[in-house]
C-alpha cells in the first residue's frame, strides 16, 4: 500500500505525542506503530508516573522521548490526551496556545472551557472529540441544525465501576450494600461530571455536541446483576426522536474504560492520518 506521502505529495509525517500511558495511551501507541505506517509516528510520551512512559517508550521504534506536558505539546503535530479530566482542559488550552491539534479523551475537562473550540478555530488548530463509549453522536450533530428539545443519558454500571465517586461519599451510599437495581443519581450532566468524574465522559461528550451540560439530563443506575456498562441516549427535537443503546464490554487493560472508547480513539486517528 502506498504511504500517505506517496499518495499525497507534500504530506508530512505527523509527529504524535501521547499524554497518559494507560489503557488508551498504550493502545493508541501500538495502533499508530502497527497501522499508520509512514503517516504518523509516536515521537513523545508523558505520564505523571514516569515509569509508565519509559516502559511504553521501550516498546516503540524509533524510541519516543519521555518528557513534560509542555515540551511534548511543543514538539508534536498532534497530541493525544488520555490522562484524565483533571488535566485534559489544561492540555487542550496549552495545545491551542501552541497552535497544535489535540484529541481529547477526557471530555469532562472541556465543559468549563468551551470557548477553546472557537479559539482553536481562530488559531488554525483543532480539538477533536472521539465518540467514546456511545453511539448516536452523528444524529445529535445533525439534530442540532434544527431545534433539540431533550437530550438524556441513562448509564447502567456494575457497582465496582462507580466505586470512589465523590457523590457516593457525600450521600453516604455504600455501593457494596446495594442488592437490587437502584437509581444512584438523577440530575444534570454538569453536576454528574463533578460528582462522578471517572464515569461521565460520555455525558460530557453529549453535552458538548448537543445542548450543553445544564440541559442534558443524566441518570446513573447500578445493580449487582449488571455485567456491562450500558449507555442509553435519547434525543428529541424538530427531527423526531432518536434512541441508541450501547452495551459495552470493559477493556482488558482497564475495566473502568469500555473497549469501544479505546476503539473510538483509534478510529479517530485512522480518520485523521
Ligand atoms: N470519552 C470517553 O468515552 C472515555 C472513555 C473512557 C475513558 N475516557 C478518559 O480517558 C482517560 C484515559 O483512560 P485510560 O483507560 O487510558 O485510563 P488509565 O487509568 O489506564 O490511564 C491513565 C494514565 O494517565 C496517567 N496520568 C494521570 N494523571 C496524569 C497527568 N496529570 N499527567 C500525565 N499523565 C497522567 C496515569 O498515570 C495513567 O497512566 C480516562 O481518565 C478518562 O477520563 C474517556
Amino acid at each position: 500500500m502506498k504511504s500517505p506521502a506517496q499518495q499525497y505529495p507534500g504530506y508530512k509525517m505527523k509527529k504524535i505525542g501521547i499524554i497518559g500511558c494507560g489503557a488508551i495511551g498504550t493502545a493508541a501507541a501500538g495502533f499508530i506503530q502497527r497501522n499508520l505506517g509512514k503517516g504518523a509516528r509516536v515521537t513523545a510520551l508523558c505520564d505523571i508516573d514516569p515509569k509508565k512512559a519509559v516502559l511504553l517508550s521501550e516498546k516503540i521504534r524509533p524510541r519516543p522521548i519521555v518528557t513534560t506536558i509542555d515540551d511534548l505539546i511543543k514538539k508534536s503535530d498532534l497530541i493525544i490526551e488520555a490522562a484524565g479530566m483533571h488535566i485534559s482542559g489544561t492540555i487542550a488550552k496549552r495545545a491551542v496556545f501552541y497552535k497544535k491539534d489535540v484529541l481529547i479523551m477526557s471530555t469532562g475537562g472541556l465543559l468549563r472551557r468551551t470557548s477553546l473550540f472557537k479559539k482553536a478555530r481562530t488559531r488554525g488548530c483543532r480539538i477533536y472529540i472521539p465518540s467514546g463509549a456511545i453511539c448516536g453522536l452523528d444524529g445529535l450533530i445533525s439534530a442540532g441544525i434544527g431545534k433539540i428539545t431533550r437530550v438524556s443519558l441513562t448509564t447502567r454500571k456494575p457497582p465496582k465501576g462507580l466505586k470512589g465517586a465523590p457523590y457516593l461519599m457525600k450521600k453516604g451510599i455504600d455501593i457494596d450494600r446495594i442488592k437490587k437495581e437502584t437509581v444512584i443519581y438523577s440530575g444534570t450532566a454538569e453536576d454528574a461530571v463533578r460528582e462522578f468524574p471517572k464515569n461521565v465522559n460520555v455525558a460530557a461528550t453529549l453535552s458538548l455536541l448537543g445542548i450543553g451540560p445544564k440541559l442534558t439530563k443524566v441518570r446513573i443506575i447500578t445493580s449487582p446483576a449488571y455485567t456491562r456498562n450500558v449507555h442509553e441516549v435519547e434525543i428529541e427535537g424538530e427531527f423526531g426522536r432518536l434512541f441508541t443503546r450501547t452495551e459495552n464490554l470493559p477493556s482488558k487493560t482497564n475495566p473502568k474504560t469500555s473497549q469501544l472508547a479505546i476503539f473510538s480513539a483509534l478510529a479517530k486517528l485512522k480518520e485523521l492520518i
